[in-house]
């Protein structure tokens, strides 16, 4: 994209959260967490058929860095706890899911995405990683128009942007690539000019350069 800044945010952190560029080396610890959470994932995310193999992962992992470090697609992993992501074996490295800002939405805009652990749903983790995205998607990324994207049945998938003050704009038929056919999904949308007085607004967020250096989130 030709207006994402030089210096995205390598990290985020959110009052309980540390939302850390998507690397390789978490390959051990996402696959864990993605073959754990495989029913719940099946439902929604085409990827999720069958528990990953570790080197696909850690494959996959490369490319989704690589679209990152191109500043084409921004893939995160979300850690509990704000402080800078300790080693995965270490106390406090508690992996709760993955989000991110997706270029799929189109110039000018970015689809958030996101998935929790099933241990840790419920406590608003994945609303805090909407806000998070939100917030980065306008003062750290600069972009007019932040989109969510959901299957009509996943309840709790439409909740998010709905808390978050997002406009329901409709149901594309057919859309999500899914194995055994196409779904349908609704869009969701905030615009930069609605941004002000929403929930993600308020967020207390910092962000952090490649080099691990606070970048000034413009408002
Ligand atoms: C979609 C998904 C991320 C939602 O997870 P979640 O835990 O329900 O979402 P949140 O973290 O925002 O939590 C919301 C719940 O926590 C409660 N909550 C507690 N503290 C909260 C807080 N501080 N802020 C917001 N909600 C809070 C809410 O009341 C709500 O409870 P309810 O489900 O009983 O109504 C999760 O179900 C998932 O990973 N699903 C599989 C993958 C998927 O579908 N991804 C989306 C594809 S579009």
């Amino acid at each position: 994209m030709d207006d994402i800044p030089l210096s995205p945010p390598y990290r985020l952190a959110t009052p309980r959260l540390s939302l850390t560029a998507a690397d390789p080396r978490d390959a051990p610890v996402v696959v864990e967490a993605v073959g754990k959470n495989l029913e719940q994932l099946r439902p929604w995310m085409p990827w999720a058929e069958q528990a990953p193999k570790l080197d696909d992962a850690v494959e996959r992992l490369r490319r989704v860095r690589s679209d990152f470090d191109r500043s084409e697609d921004f893939s995160y992993h979300a850690w509990l706890g704000s402080k800078k992501q300790p080693e995965a074996s270490e106390p406090g490295g508690r992996f709760v899911g993955a989000t991110g800002l997706h270029s799929r939405a189109g110039e000018g805009g970015l689809e958030i995405g996101y998935w929790v652990d099933r241990e840790l749903v419920g406590r608003g983790l994945a609303t805090e990683m909407a806000m998070a995205m939100t917030q980065a998607g306008f003062l750290a990324f600069g972009v007019d128009r932040v989109e969510i994207h959901a299957d009509p049945e996943n309840e709790k998938s439409n909740a998010i942007p709905a808390r978050l003050g997002f406009t329901r704009e409709g149901t594309l038929r057919a859309r999500i690539p899914f194995p055994g056919g196409y779904r349908d999904k609704v869009v969701w949308c905030l615009l930069r000019s609605e941004f002000a007085g929403t929930p993600s607004a308020d967020l207390e967020l910092a962000a952090f350069d490649a080099l691990d250096r606070p970048l000034l989130l413009l408002r």
